[in-house]
Formats: C-alpha cells, structure tokens, sequence
C-alpha cells in the first residue's frame, strides 16, 4: 500500500479554504504517497467538490456509530460516504479526552467499515503512562478493545505527548511501538504516525520502518509545509 500522508485540520478552516485542495494537488500530485485532507465536517462538500480531478481525498474527523436518526449534532459515516469522503478519523486523543471509549471508538469503526469508509483509528499513550513504562501495554489495551473484527482500516500512532507540542517520540520510540503495533494488526493495515510531524522531521519519520504515512496536524495547515510532508513519502509503507 502507498504510505497515506492525511491533514487533520481539526476546528481549522473558513470557506475560503476549499481552494487549498487545488493548490496540494499542485504541489504533490507528483508525491508517490496517497493524499488525505480531513477539514472540520461544515467544509466537506466544498472540499470533495474541489477535489475533483484532483489526487487528494477527502475524510471526516469523526462519525457517528449509529445509523441515521435522532441524534443531534452527530454526523453520520452513509452521509460522509455520500458527499464524496474516502476515509474518517476515528478516536482521535483530542475526543478520547472528552469522555470517548474504546468500545465506542469500536461501534464508530465498524459502522465506518460497513458504510464503505476507510477508518484511521488513533491510538497512543500519555506522557505519565511512558513515564511509567507502561506505553506499550497501553496501546496493545487500545488496540484490542477499539479494533473492529473487519479488516479495512488504518492505525495512526500518536503519542499523546508529542501532539501540538513540537515534541517527536525519537525514531527508536517510533521503531518500537509501530513495530508492536505491526504484530498486533499485520499487514493490511498502514500505522501512521502522528504528533508534530513537520517538514524538518518527516523524512526520517517516514523512512521508519513500519510506518505508513503520516497524520499532521498544525503543519497541514499550510499546504506549502504539508506538500514537503508528501514530498518526504517513501511511497510504499
Ligand atoms: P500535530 O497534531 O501535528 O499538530 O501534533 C497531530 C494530530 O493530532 O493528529
């Protein structure tokens, strides 16, 4: 598979923004990695209207696992897949922290899957829980209760420390845990990695072993810095 290199442009974006799509595929349609950007949900139809005969995707940062109906201020996976989305987000540490759990992180993958969305289920341990040599013992607890049995989904990695901090887990930290990771999950799935991946950093990040691509963050914002992520892909990963 292509090492997928994705923007989570969390609560970042105005209409305006839609053009951004045209300016990435500019700049990295040349890229050998596959190309995802995940705005907040409002900005989806303008982005997979501008995608359009470009190479760039278009995902959600989060779904529903439900099916349509009563749940206000949800976003449902038929719908995404309906507007043109590839792939969403799921379980994210930034909506982990708000009270979301591995079993709903679960219900959330398994309606993804079943919709025909790709999901990228997100991972990733605590500075005290590294400090505590436990980071390993975390994820692996992650990843047994938030996979779906269906196959059909990507892994990002994102030590919660390194996220937003310009903090890097070392490439050694990086090794290991995608590694571990690789056993748990085997090979039909990528594993990003994800917490402040910039342009100074992503070669050697994406040179790991292990790692399929890459989720970034506050560097996707600026489709200048976001494209050199691109341009640093291996291509398979
Ligand atoms: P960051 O965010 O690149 O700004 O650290 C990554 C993420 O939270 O997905």
């Amino acid at each position: 598979m292509k090492q997928l290199i994705a923007a989570n442009w969390k609560m970042n974006g105005m209409p305006e923004w839609a053009s951004k799509v045209e300016e990435l595929h500019k700049l990295a349609s040349d890229t050998p990695c596959e190309l995802l950007i995940c705005p907040p949900h409002p900005l989806i139809a303008a982005l997979c209207q501008a995608s359009h005969n470009t190479v760039v995707h278009i995902g959600g940062q989060d779904c529903s696992p439900d099916a349509a109906g009563a749940h206000t201020g949800e976003t449902d996976a038929a719908l995404l897949r309906a507007m043109g989305c590839a792939y969403v987000i799921i379980g994210h540490s930034e909506r982990r922290a708000g009270g979301e759990t591995d079993e709903v992180v679960q219900r959330k993958a398994v309606r993804a899957i079943e919709i025909g969305l790709r999901p990228i289920i997100c991972v990733g341990e605590s500075l005290d829980q590294r400090e505590a040599g436990r980071a390993e013992t975390v994820v692996k607890d992650q990843l047994t209760a938030s996979l779906p049995e269906l196959g059909g989904f990507d892994i990002a990695y994102e030590p919660i420390w390194a996220i937003g901090t310009g903090k890097t887990a070392t490439p050694q930290d990086i090794a290991e845990m995608h590694q571990a990771i690789y056993k748990a999950v085997g090979n039909g799935s990528r594993i990003l990695y994800g917490g402040s991946v910039k342009p100074a950093n992503a070669e050697i990040i994406l040179a790991t072993e292990h790692v399929g691509g890459a989720l970034v963050g506050g560097a996707s914002l600026n489709m200048e810095s976001f494209a050199q992520i691109a341009h640093a892909s291996q291509g398979a990963g």
